[in-house]
């Protein structure tokens, strides 16, 4: 080859021009190169629903879209972090180093968000975050993007319905770190603005919690209404105590965010949830042709189980990336990446929803739900809309 290769110089063409040549005809070759996404997701320990329900929701994203956009193929790397933040960590470092993927992907938790923040901004890899929903998370990276909530959102609108709604007197009750904060405050804020009043703000460790202690300083303190934030996964637990502690015969009404009513556990909570109110961007009721298909499409490649909102916000994580892949040709290059991501809008299960370009966060409708049996199963009915709620928080205080 190195012998023949002086006969395949034409006259009067010089070797730097051949190199030029020659890369520009591998180059369709490196174009041709996977794109590759690292996903990293707790798919053990106590948010494995999370792991599990967004993991779903990339398979049957790709099984519905395909896995070629703008001419690459399209590879998830799937690691599981197990709700570890230094977990998170190394193993987001490890697929930006060695595997060179183009997107980091998943986060379940806000430390687990928080940990790999610096990676993103450093290695200049998006981070699409589709499950953490503490406001803060979006502002420790121009790299990142959210397909979530944030706590903000969804608590600040339930303050002020319940407050429209002869509900005067509220205790709050929330997991005792980032969300669980800004639901308090943001609830908090918005309950007060409207004329209520809050009795008293408990906070609950996150690991292993025992609610009851606190459920029954709720009981002494007889609001009208206790306001509950608990992470996805958490719910059961929580609703199990609510009823050891007798809270279901008190009269004092269970509020809180979606995350509480979560649709991957709802129907195992039985009949104490009906009734029950919460603000929030999805239900696996939400009417809608798009809700319908993804429903149905969901539980067929999952052997019956329902999809809850971390599976839309799975599902919304891939449109956006895809979105962005198609927009800057494939290229894969990171900032230009989240340059396009900023602004996107689509109709996704849950609504219409967009990429605010000045936080990089979501924009959505936030709807108030009670849970009702509907054709022998439990769910978060939608009865009222907040149109295109913004995050709250980015740039104010509570
Ligand atoms: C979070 O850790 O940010 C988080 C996790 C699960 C939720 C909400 C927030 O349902």
């Amino acid at each position: 080859m190195i012998r023949m290769l002086p006969r395949l110089i034409p006259r009067g063409l010089s070797a730097a021009v051949l190199c030029g040549a020659l890369l520009a005809v591998s180059l369709p070759a490196a174009a041709q190169e996977a794109f590759k996404i690292g996903l990293i997701l707790p798919l053990t320990g106590p948010s494995q629903s999370t792991g599990k329900q967004i993991n779903a929701a990339v398979k049957l994203f790709m099984s519905v879209n395909g896995d070629m956009v703008a001419g690459r193929k399209v590879e998830v790397i799937l690691r599981d972090d197990a709700g570890v933040a230094d977990t998170t960590r190394r193993v987001a470092q490890e697929l930006v180093v060695k595997d060179h993927v183009a997107v980091l992907a998943g986060f379940g938790l806000t430390p687990l968000a928080l940990s790999v923040a610096p990676i993103a901004t450093q290695a200049k890899v998006p981070m699409v975050v589709m499950a953490a929903a503490t406001s803060v998370i979006t502002e420790k990276s121009p790299f990142i993007v959210r397909t979530s909530q944030t706590l903000p959102q969804v608590s600040s609108t339930m303050g002020t319905w319940a407050a429209g709604q002869n509900i005067r007197k509220v205790v709050t009750l929330v997991a005792d770190y980032g969300p669980g904060l800004d639901a308090e405050a943001w609830f908090n804020k918005a309950f007060k603005a409207a004329g209520g009043e809050v009795l008293d703000s408990l906070r609950v460790p996150l690991a292993n919690p025992d609610f009851a202690p606190f459920l029954q300083r709720v009981v002494d303190t007889r609001p009208d209404a206790v306001f509950v934030f608990t992470p996805s996964g958490f719910g059961a637990v929580f609703i199990k105590q609510f009823i050891e502690r007798g809270l279901d015969k008190t009269g004092i009404k269970l509020i809180g965010t979606g995350d509480v009513t979560d649709d991957d556990q709802l129907n195992d909570m039985g009949d104490v949830t009906l009734g029950v109110v919460t603000a929030g961007p999805y239900s696996a009721s939400h009417a809608s042709p798009e809700n319908k298909a993804f429903v149905s499409a969901f539980k067929a490649a999952n052997a019956g189980m329902r999809p809850n909102f971390m599976a839309v916000f799975g599902y919304d994580g891939m449109q956006v990336i895809y979105d962005a892949i198609k927009k800057t040709g494939g290229k894969g290059d990171g900032a230009a990446l989240v340059a396009v991501m900023q602004g996107a809008a689509w109709e996704s299960p849950r609504g219409p929803v967009a990429i605010d370009p000045a936080t990089r966060d979501i924009v959505q409708d936030v709807y108030i739900r009670k849970v009702a049996r509907v054709g022998g199963e439990l769910f978060n009915e939608e009865f009222a809309t907040m149109k295109q709620v913004r995050d709250p928080a980015h740039g104010a205080t509570p």
